[in-house]
């Protein structure tokens, strides 16, 4: 199958008006995006994320490197129409009304009045608005512009979607929203490609992510596949008694909840070993699976590297010791 999205050592120097070597923006991205997937783009700050959808929408251009949308140029008139993009913070004509504003976009797009009838009532609808949008955007709250900007970027019915922060500045209940929206235009078998802050809510609805840090790629895949750490086990048990518990805490990290008690093994021997301390002392075994980090967790992990465990305890000297040989 043809990648939705590709680029190719993708990198942008934004010239600074002051003579010298300018901001290295993005490093060096290559990329695929699959059709029917929901990719996401995470990164720190500054980390080049705007600056690559604004390269994949040919708004600007790339210092070297290439992108590919459908396998053409993204400036190709026949790509335009099969993409929708939501800027983060989009600007908009505060004068028109919701309505009015999906009008004026439908007109550029020029589609016929009969589709415009029918499809910008459905998208108001969509996005939640039925109720303001004969109000004018001047007096939208930010959730609001934002769940506009949305209905525009789907107005072409559009294959592939660029979602810019779209849940920038909505409440919970819209961040909600707007999240079961991207997973009903998966479901239509569309693309999306986002970005986002917001990981603990995005994890559970995307298929891949992309990590960048200073506008490098740091790490990209299934989502499944990165957080799966399959070299630590984490083993959850009732009832085990307090001899148990002590037991458990050195063999691994035990962390206790009322009758719950969840380890985290090193694969190996020292899951048998786990196992049968919790039998040895009235426990019950519930489970034993990989452990499964949160998308912030590994987040942080690549952005700062790994957590520092305790500083490991001094090695006893001896005899034959490699310390005592000086
Ligand atoms: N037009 C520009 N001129 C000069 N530098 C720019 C320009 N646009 C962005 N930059 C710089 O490029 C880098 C990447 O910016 P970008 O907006 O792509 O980051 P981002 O990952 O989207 O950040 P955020 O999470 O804050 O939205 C930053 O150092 C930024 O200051
Ligand atoms: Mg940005």
């Amino acid at each position: 199958m043809e990648p939705v999205v590709r680029t190719e050592g993708l990198t942008k120097i934004y010239k600074t008006p002051l003579e010298g070597p300018g901001v290295l923006a993005l490093d060096d991205l290559t990329l695929e995006v699959e059709p029917g997937q929901v990719f996401a783009m995470v990164g720190p700050n500054g980390s080049g994320k705007t600056t690559t959808l604004k390269l994949l929408m040919g708004l600007i251009f790339p210092t070297s490197g290439r992108a590919w949308l459908f396998g053409k140029n993204p400036r190709d008139v026949n790509v335009k129409h099969r993409i929708g993009f939501l800027p983060d913070g989009p600007y908009f004509y505060g004068h028109l009304n919701g309505y009015e504003l999906l009008e004026f976009y439908a007109g550029l797009f020029r589609l016929p009045a009969a589709v415009r009838q029918e499809r910008i009532p459905q998208l108001i609808d969509l996005v939640g608005m039925t109720g303001s949008a004969r109000q004018r955007i001047y007096t939208y709250s930010k959730g609001m512009v934002q769940r506009i900007g949305l209905a525009q970027a789907l107005l072409n019915d559009p294959e592939l979607i660029f979602l810019d922060e779209p849940t920038s500045g909505v409440d919970p209940i819209g961040s909600r929203d707007i999240r079961d929206l991207i997973l009903h235009l998966r479901n239509q078998g569309k693309t999306i490609f986002l970005c986002s802050h917001f990981l603990a809510e995005i994890e559970a609805i995307i298929d891949r992510v992309a990590i960048l840090d200073r506008g490098r790629l740091l790490r990209v895949g299934k989502i499944e596949d990165l957080l799966i750490k399959r070299d630590v086990l984490e083993v959850r048990a009732r009832g085990v008694n307090p001899a148990g518990r002590e037991k458990l805490q050195r063999v691994g990290t035990l962390t206790a909840e009322d009758e719950s008690i969840k380890v985290e093994v090193p694969d190996g021997p020292a899951v048998y070993e786990t196992v049968n301390i919790i039998r040895d002392h009235e426990g019950h075994l519930d489970s034993v699976s990989p452990k499964r980090m949160s998308l912030e967790e590994l987040f942080i992990e690549c952005v700062r590297g790994p957590e520092q465990g305790p500083a490991p305890a001094p090695r006893e000297s001896t005899e034959e010791g490699e310390e005592n040989q000086s």
